[in-house]
């Protein structure tokens, strides 16, 4: 089966000089569950940003089904970035907006008619955004501020704006790091059924080893801009991961040891 998203000698080299991916060849394929693990600094935000074109890539190529997003541009690049959900570590909420407006935003970019100008949903924008807030529990909330919410509250709600688009790839940029053990596992149990449930593709980074090994079906350490390791989340384990970046990073960065299942 041809891949979802084709990742082809992808290399990035930020204005500063610094080459954040150095030669990334992948395939991700429909219904996976990736997680993207490394240290800080590996270049796991500079390729989800690729995979979207948040960030413009040096050389190489993104393709997302058949059509290479590298060269896309205008209404193309928004037809394809309409198929590609994203949730951020910091949630990236409108905070003084109610947490439904939130949810609704994520449909804007679907509409470009005067409805959008003078902010008048229609009524199945409406009935979408109750079920997506539905899915992710917090359908009592709909019209409470967005920043009255709690971390794993409004990353809850940058799922659900996400659902909005009707993705079939979501990239999720450390969606728990601000999180606590037990509040991780309550969100991504739902990035675990939407993936599941209703076969969208996710690619996450997460910083923990066993939220990787946990929740991913295929797990990729990046180190340096490169692929260190590419397999299932059984075959790395701690001291897969020390070979990879050594011993004393790990303890620090990625949590072995730590308190972190809930
Ligand atoms: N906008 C930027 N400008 C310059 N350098 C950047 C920028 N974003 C990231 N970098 C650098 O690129 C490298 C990879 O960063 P990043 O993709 O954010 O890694 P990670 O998400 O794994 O922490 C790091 O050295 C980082 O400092
Ligand atoms: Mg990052």
């Amino acid at each position: 089966m041809a891949a979802l998203v084709s990742v082809k000698d992808l290399v990035k080299i930020y204005a500063t000089g610094t080459r954040a991916l150095d030669g990334i060849t992948l395939d991700f394929h429909r219904g996976e569950f990736i997680v993207l693990i490394g240290l800080s600094g590996s270049g796991k935000s500079t390729l989800l940003r690729c995979i979207n074109r948040l960030v413009d890539p040096t050389s190489g190529t993104v393709i997302f089904d058949g059509t290479d997003i590298t060269a896309a541009k205008g209404a193309e690049l928004r037809r394809i970035r309409r198929r590609i959900g994203m949730i951020f570590q910091q949630f990236n909420l409108v905070k003084r907006s109610s947490v439904f407006t939130n949810v609704l935003a994520g449909r804007l970019g679907y509409r470009s008619t005067w409805r959008t100008f003078v902010g008048q949903p229609s009524r199945d924008d409406v009935a979408l955004a109750f079920e997506n807030l539905g899915r992710v529990g917090i359908i009592e909330k709909a019209f409470v501020r967005a920043d009255a919410l709690s971390g794993g509250q409004q990353q809850r709600v940058g799922i659900a704006r996400a659902l909005m688009q009707k993705p079939e790839l979501m990239l999720a940029d450390e969606p728990v790091a601000s999180l606590d053990p037990a509040t991780s596992h309550s969100v991504m149990k739902y990035l675990e059924e939407i993936n599941k449930k209703d076969g969208i593709t996710v690619i996450c980074s997460l910083h923990f080893l066993s939220l990787a090994r946990r929740y991913g079906t295929r797990v990729i350490a990046l180190n340096g801009g490169r692929v260190a390791f590419d397999g299932l989340p059984a075959d790395i384990d701690e001291r897969r991961f020390k070979e990879i970046y050594g011993e004393d990073a790990v303890e620090v960065e990625i949590g072995l040891g730590r308190a972190e299942t809930a």
